[in-house]
């Protein structure tokens, strides 16, 4: 037996022996295959789960979906992050219920057109609903094959793609894509793992390159390493009868689509926070803050790591006096803003996590006010 077959083998075997229960798993619907490897791009299966239950019972067809206004389906997705899925997914469905009258597309190119979808999605979803041999090929593929084969080659590079999608294909089980497809991601997601791989129970260690050459930890290569940048926002949340104000978010940059306070970026926290809120009255009233306003207080510090970003971000808390009457929205920035009630916002718009977070733990102090 070559090493090919013996990998193939082994793996499906493995497979049979270490079935995860998932409600995807076995599903043919292409609707609900694409729904699922969706929510789980960038995304752990326990995490994004209670997603796929909650968007099935919320979307039982493309056609839920296509008729959903946008800003449910971001609510809906709120938690999980990466919203370009969200936007991509709703795009996409649109153009099946529209164009398409409904029907999904049947073959991997038409299946790799779709918004949102690219090579690994387009060859999952392409395996599991029509038995299609394309193989998948991600991180954790990435991973396996790297290892078993002693391949050095930095896995971010474009050589490193044409290298593994070549050998991904010829390992395909072309009788059944879908499931070794499958076997491919739950093995590098729970036995072949970055860290602590289960290489002592391993059923390929026998041929397994760094395995027998002790080179597990140092497979696979990366060239390098993005840093992340810093970012800072400074948010003003206003209290006016219950109201506050915000705005969706848009142009090219994180959180599009979210709805968030007004702010100002600056490149860091500064040394001197207490002068953060007078810097956002200025900037939210260029010709003088109403009479009668009063800084509450500034929040702690929030964190939020995203993958290119890590974002810092200050509440400043801020009251309006009862009568705006004299204020000249004209020249106020908040006319750009829309005035909610403060019980509505985290009812029905989508928000950045890193607001969430501040918003809940306020929640929990109003209610006792
Ligand atoms: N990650 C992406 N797609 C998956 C699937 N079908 N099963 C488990 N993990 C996955």
């Amino acid at each position: 037996m070559d090493n090919h077959s013996f990998f193939r083998d082994k793996l499906l075997e493995w497979h049979a022996g270490h079935l995860r229960p998932m409600p995807w798993k076995g599903e043919r619907n292409p609707y609900k295959v694409w729904l699922s490897e969706i929510i789980l791009q960038q995304t752990r299966v326990e995490q994004g789960l209670p997603y796929y239950e909650k968007f099935v019972a919320a979307y039982p067809t493309v056609h839920h979906l296509a008729a959903a206004p946008e800003d449910e389906v971001l609510k809906n997705w709120e938690g999980l992050g990466y919203y370009s899925r969200a936007r991509n997914l709703h795009a996409a469905a649109k153009y099946i219920a529209g164009e398409l009258s409904g029907k999904f597309p049947d073959t991997y190119e038409g299946i790799r057109a779709l918004k949102g979808v690219g090579d690994y999605t387009a060859a999952a979803i392409a395996s599991f609903a029509y038995d299609l041999p394309y193989a998948v090929l991600d991180g954790n593929v990435y991973r396996v094959l790297a290892r078993f084969f002693g391949i050095h080659t930095p896995t971010d590079t474009p050589a490193a793609k044409k290298t593994f999608a070549a050998l991904a294909a010829k390992l395909l089980d072309t009788a059944k894509p879908g499931a070794y497809n499958q076997a491919i991601m739950d093995f590098g997601a729970t036995h072949c793992t970055p860290r602590q791989a289960a290489c002592p129970s391993c059923p390929l260690r026998e041929h397994c390159v760094a395995c027998q050459s002790g080179m597990v930890n140092a497979l696979p290569v990366k060239s390098k390493t993005p840093e992340k940048k810093d970012r800072f926002f400074a948010y003003a949340v206003f209290y006016h009868h219950h109201h506050t104000w915000v705005r969706q978010r848009n142009g090219k940059d994180i959180w599009q689509n979210l709805y968030e306070f007004p702010l100002i970026e600056l490149p860091a926290l500064p040394a001197d926070p207490a002068a953060l809120p007078e810097m956002l009255l200025r900037h939210c009233f260029p010709g003088g803050a109403p009479p009668g306003t009063q800084i509450r207080g500034i929040s702690r510090p929030y964190r939020q790591t995203l993958t290119h970003r890590v974002v810092t971000a200050v509440f400043c808390e801020i009251d309006l006096p009862e009568s705006l009457e004299m204020v000249d929205f004209q020249k106020n920035i908040l006319e750009n803003y829309q005035r909610i009630e403060h019980f509505k916002l985290k009812k029905i718009l989508a928000l950045p996590r890193i607001i969430d977070w501040f918003w809940q733990e306020k929640d929990v102090t109003l209610r006792f006010k």
